[in-house]
């Protein structure tokens, strides 16, 4: 039924707030599924990269994608602020009934790392990002689909659990529990099969310590010069890893590519088109200075 129709059919049957409701229900399942359409074919998107960036070569964490059906998509972006136990007990249940057991697959009750395909809520990390079991999965969602909307992301219609990469060294934490390692930014264009430029990841001063409380402004610029001096002594070998492997990945185009450090190799996180990454207005095209 299109919108003309249903109005049509509303006003025979002539009760103002009926349709008001209807219209209103119409437009919200409108602009649900477009956000729906936009997600799914959204480069992006992590169950889009994901794939391909594993035939890298590079470790990366062991994922698992699960696709949210259009009525939980929909639900959760109109209703996630605030107390929603029906919500959250509906999320439980379609994820438990989705998490396929396979052997060697990721423990649903263990300690994972969370996050959407499109973004993370990393600014609220212990909250958003570590979940420990089924009951701890609702909260870290709504938070981070709440968190995206605030901050104007795109809209996501995956989850994505994964294997927690814990590193090596003790480092302090920035925004509500995110240790700070060693990460990269890595520009390479996947068409050319060249590397373009890196960036260390925590290295723009003044983007990280917008908004940040004081006593987390100490500690990233007490850590900074440790985090750059090992980013510049890592990047040569992490630029000869990315130029042998990265040119086996099935991608077009230009693209960011984020690594973190262990403190033995380099695991490759996390990717989006160059255009919409941050560093980009930056980079510097090898022949292009
Ligand atoms: N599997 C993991 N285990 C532990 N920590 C992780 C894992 N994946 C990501 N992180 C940490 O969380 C941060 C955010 O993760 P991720 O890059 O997936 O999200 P994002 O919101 O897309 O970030 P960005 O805005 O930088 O693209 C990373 O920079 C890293 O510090
Ligand atoms: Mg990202």
């Amino acid at each position: 039924m299109d919108k003309d129709d249903l109005l049509t059919a509303l006003d025979a049957v002539g009760n103002d707030l009926d349709r008001y409701e209807e219209e209103e229900r119409y437009y919200r399942y409108c602009h649900t599924n477009t956000h729906y359409c936009d997600s799914i074919r959204n480069p992006n998107e992590l169950s889009f990269w994901y794939p391909k960036a594993v035939e890298s070569g590079f470790r990366t964490p062991e994922t698992k994608i699960i696709f949210m059906p259009p009525d939980l998509f929909g639900d959760l972006l109109i209703d996630c602020e605030g107390n929603q136990p029906e919500l959250e007990k509906r999320i439980k249940d379609f994820i438990i009934a989705n998490w396929d057991v396979t052997p060697g697959e990721l423990d649903i009750n263990s300690k994972l790392f969370f996050r959407l395909g499109g973004s993370s809520g990393k600014f609220s990390f212990q909250d958003n990002c570590i979940v420990n079991g089924p009951d701890t999965f609702a909260n870290a969602i709504r938070n981070t689909v709440y968190e995206n909307l605030c901050l104007d992301k795109p809209y996501s219609c995956t989850f994505v659990f994964r294997e927690f990469i814990e590193t090596e060294d003790e480092r302090p934490e920035i925004y509500r529990g995110l240790k700070l390692n060693t990460e990269f930014r890595i520009f390479y264009d996947f068409h050319r099969k060249q590397f373009l430029d890196g960036f260390n990841y925590w290295g723009d001063h003044d983007r990280m310590l917008m908004g940040m409380p004081e006593k987390q402004q100490k500690e990233y610029e007490n850590a900074y010069p440790m985090l750059e001096g090992e980013y510049q002594r890592l990047l040569p070998a992490l630029r000869n890893e990315c130029e042998e492997k990265l040119s086996r990945v099935n991608l077009h185009g230009r693209w960011s590519v984020d690594f973190m450090w262990t403190g033995t190799e380099f695991v490759l996180i996390d990717m989006a088109e160059m255009a919409k990454s941050y560093f980009a207005e930056r980079v510097r095209i090898p022949g292009e200075e």
